[in-house]
């Protein structure tokens, strides 16, 4: 689904953000990517999606190396992933469903279509009542999952999540930790950044560690919790 060959990222004049990173992420896997602020997880990330591109190395996702992509391609490339970030990044002059369908009418979808898929995927995450709320009047927790309905409405084969629970408090990162693992029940690889080992937990199949932007650890595990490695 992913792999990465040595690759580097160095922002100017001369900081080694990532040094030759190397690593393969198969589908459906629920990765948490850990180290301190600072460590380049945020990078990692920004490469995946081509917001950023590799000072040197190759990157290669669902089969395609970013390298190679016109703006048509990274724009289907942004199509198959869905991005939650720890600020929800969500409009705050739009509705709750407005700012969900958005998402699906950007990739073409019709005003209707993407409507009624919002509105369904905001009933999946617990949101029915709150259509037609503005995204301030909401909880932290709630507006987390508007914004992850968001991700999830044009079916993203990889869903990027950078440090998601950062501003809600325990119970409620609990809760969408619960929720990025019924994602990847549905066949989604989940890749979460975190700075907080807190929140590494049963749900993740593996963790990947970053240390000053070098690959420090890298940890499978069973299904079953189990350390496999
Ligand atoms: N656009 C940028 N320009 C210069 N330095 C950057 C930029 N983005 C990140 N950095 C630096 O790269 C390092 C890694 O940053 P980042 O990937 O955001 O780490 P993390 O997400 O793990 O906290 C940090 O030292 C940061 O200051
Ligand atoms: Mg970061």
């Amino acid at each position: 689904m992913i792999q990465l060959e040595h690759v580097w990222k160095t922002y100017p004049p001369n900081y080694r953000a990532l040094r030759d990173i190397n690593l393969e992420i198969d589908q459906g896997e629920f990765v948490y990517l850990v180290g301190a602020s600072g460590a380049g997880k945020s990078t990692f990330l920004r490469l995946l999606f081509r917001a950023e591109e590799p000072s040197a190395g190759d990157i290669r996702v669902d089969g395609q190396s970013l390298a190679k992509l016109k703006s048509r391609g990274v724009a289907a490339l942004r199509r198959k992933i869905g991005l939650v970030f720890q600020e929800f990044k969500l409009l705050a002059n739009l509705t709750v469903v407005d700012n969900v369908a958005l998402a699906a009418q950007v990739t073409g979808a019709s005003q209707k279509e993407s409507r009624s898929k919002a509105v369904n995927l905001l009933r999946e995450l617990g949101l029915n009542d709150r259509h037609d709320a503005k995204p301030l009047a909401l909880s932290g927790g709630e507006q987390q999952r508007v914004a992850i309905a968001r991700a999830l409405i044009n079916d993203p084969i990889l869903v990027l999540a950078d440090e998601p629970t950062g501003n809600l408090d325990a119970e409620v990162a609990d809760e969408t930790m619960r929720l990025f693992a019924k994602i990847r029940a549905q066949g989604a690889t989940i890749i979460l950044a975190t700075h907080d080992l807190g929140l590494v937990n049963r749900y993740g199949t593996r963790v990947i560690s970053l240390r000053r932007g070098e690959l420090a650890d890298d940890l499978s595990r069973g299904e079953s919790g189990s350390s496999a490695q």
